[in-house]
């Protein structure tokens, strides 16, 4: 693969700033989270690297020595604890033993009605709308159904608004996350105008509680088994461990976090691209009704819908909606001939990997047809890579595509002028301002 320079980037004056400070602020968080204190330390550094070999090496070869960043489990342990997403060492490797089955391919299968009848619901939704609608605020709808029924199947004690709610409150939190926050002090120290939606995730968490309690005794089965089954009865293999409750409630609302927003995003950003491309809505479009007829797409249709995959995956590699991803390294290191040390932030910026010219050919133009031929397997990584990707990729893929081609067969999606989204990076690539376009049902 093409060579991609690597840069240290020092943020200006903010970054030789806090250089400066952070050998004194980096003693909070540590106590904050009761870790251990990485010693000899001397000023930290930012490396923005988006050499594929050198991210190879981060996500894959030297996984223990690039941890999840401090500032990642700032921001995400209030919510899910030291759940799948954020653990380390032999905590995460036990616990995704225990959840990788849950995500095999058959099981994913199986989820398929879930994914059909949010896609169904969706349609309905849109066929009742008068003027443009925001199909941001649509998509996250549908990935929220589809994720709330495939955890806790619907269950009357899952108060799924509550729980809605909840997430955006903490979203929207988080969204007020300054610099100083990515740069590592403490997510525990006030800052102006910031909310503190601890009584929400309070809530959400006492909600999950209720309903893991109340199938944990249920006596009847409820259909194919969901992800909080399959959680119930997940065994690491090799040592037999089972989750406790508090473990498979962080799990579950992982799941819900990490796995509908991004699948929103990710149908949002590909309906705004057809909006500007009508000659490949028309042919996914056509692709669809060829494959569909009248009915909603099912996960048995997927190997009839390969535009619509291409269209998904062009998506991913122009709007990712985990558009950076970090690590704090753990021990020394050389990236690209540059040194690396203890506690230095090494940043992945995904979106910017995805349009680099010595990577791609005409990287910001969208054309889902360079996905006939598969990408080079570091210069793509929308799910991550190595033994941390994205544990519900197929799934998200499935949802994604089930959604989309089941809108493209019944509706024609136009842009509205003047009403572009502006790409905003808060935890995920969002589109400020909605994703406005005009929805005109097909005959
Ligand atoms: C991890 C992206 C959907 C659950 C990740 C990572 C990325 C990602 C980039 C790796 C993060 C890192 O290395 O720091 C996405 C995108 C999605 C999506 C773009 C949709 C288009 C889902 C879904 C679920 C899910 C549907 C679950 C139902 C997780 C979990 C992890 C993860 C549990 C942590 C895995 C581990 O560390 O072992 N995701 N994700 N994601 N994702 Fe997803």
């Amino acid at each position: 693969p093409a060579k991609v320079p690597l840069a240290t980037v020092p943020l200006g004056l903010w970054g030789t700033a806090m250089t400066a400070r952070r050998n004194v602020l980096e003693l909070i968080p540590a106590i904050a989270t009761r870790q251990p204190i990485v010693s000899g330390k001397t000023g930290v550094s930012w490396h923005m690297v988006m050499d594929p070999t050198a991210l190879r090496r981060i996500l894959k070869e030297k996984l223990d020595d690039y941890q999840k960043s401090v500032t990642t489990k700032l921001i995400l342990n209030p919510a899910i604890g030291d759940s799948l997403f954020v653990a380390e060492g032999a905590h995460w490797r036990w616990q995704r033993r225990a959840a990788a089955p849950a995500f095999a391919q058959r099981h994913v299968e199986a989820l398929g009605p879930v994914m059909t009848a949010a896609a169904e619901a969706s349609c309905r939704r849109l066929a009742g709308a008068r003027g443009p609608v925001d199909l941001f605020e649509e998509t996250v709808a549908a990935t929220f159904d589809v994720i709330s029924d495939v955890t806790f199947s619907g269950d009357g004690m899952f108060d799924r608004d509550a729980v809605h709610q909840s997430i955006d409150a903490y979203i929207a939190q988080t969204a007020k996350l300054s610099l100083m926050d990515v740069l590592g002090l403490p997510a525990w120290l006030p800052r102006p105008g910031r909310l503190f939606s601890g009584p929400g995730l309070k809530r959400m968490k006492a909600i999950a509680d209720q309903s893991i309690a109340a199938r944990a005794q249920a006596a009847e089965k409820h259909g194919p088994p969901d992800l909080l089954d399959l959680l119930l009865v997940a065994q690491d293999p090799e040592t037999g461990r089972t989750m406790t409750r508090d473990e498979l409630r962080d799990n579950l609302l992982t799941f819900i976090v990490a796995g509908h927003e991004t699948t929103a995003l990710t149908l949002a950003w590909a309906l705004y691209l057809m909006a500007f491309a009508p000659d490949i809505q028309e042919a996914a479009a056509e692709e669809a009704r060829r494959a569909l007829g009248d009915r909603a797409a099912t996960a048995a249709d997927l190997g009839a819908l390969p535009l619509t995959m291409r269209i998904v995956n062009e998506t991913l590699r122009l709007y990712p909606p985990a558009a950076f991803l970090s690590r704090t390294a753990q021990a020394r290191d050389t990236l690209c001939g540059r040194q690396i040390n203890p506690g230095d932030t090494v940043m992945m910026p995904i979106y910017a990997l995805h349009r680099h010219h010595l990577l791609w050919d005409r990287p910001d133009a969208f054309d889902p047809d360079r996905f006939l031929t598969a990408p080079d397997r570091y210069a793509f990584l929308p799910f991550g890579a190595g033994p941390r990707i994205c544990i519900g990729a197929s799934f998200a893929l499935q949802e994604a595509v089930i959604i989309l081609s089941t809108l493209l067969a019944r509706f024609r999606f136009a842009r509205v002028p003047g009403r572009e989204p502006q790409p905003r990076m808060i935890l995920t690539l969002r589109p400020e301002g909605g994703v406005w376009l005009t929805v005109t049902p097909r005959d």
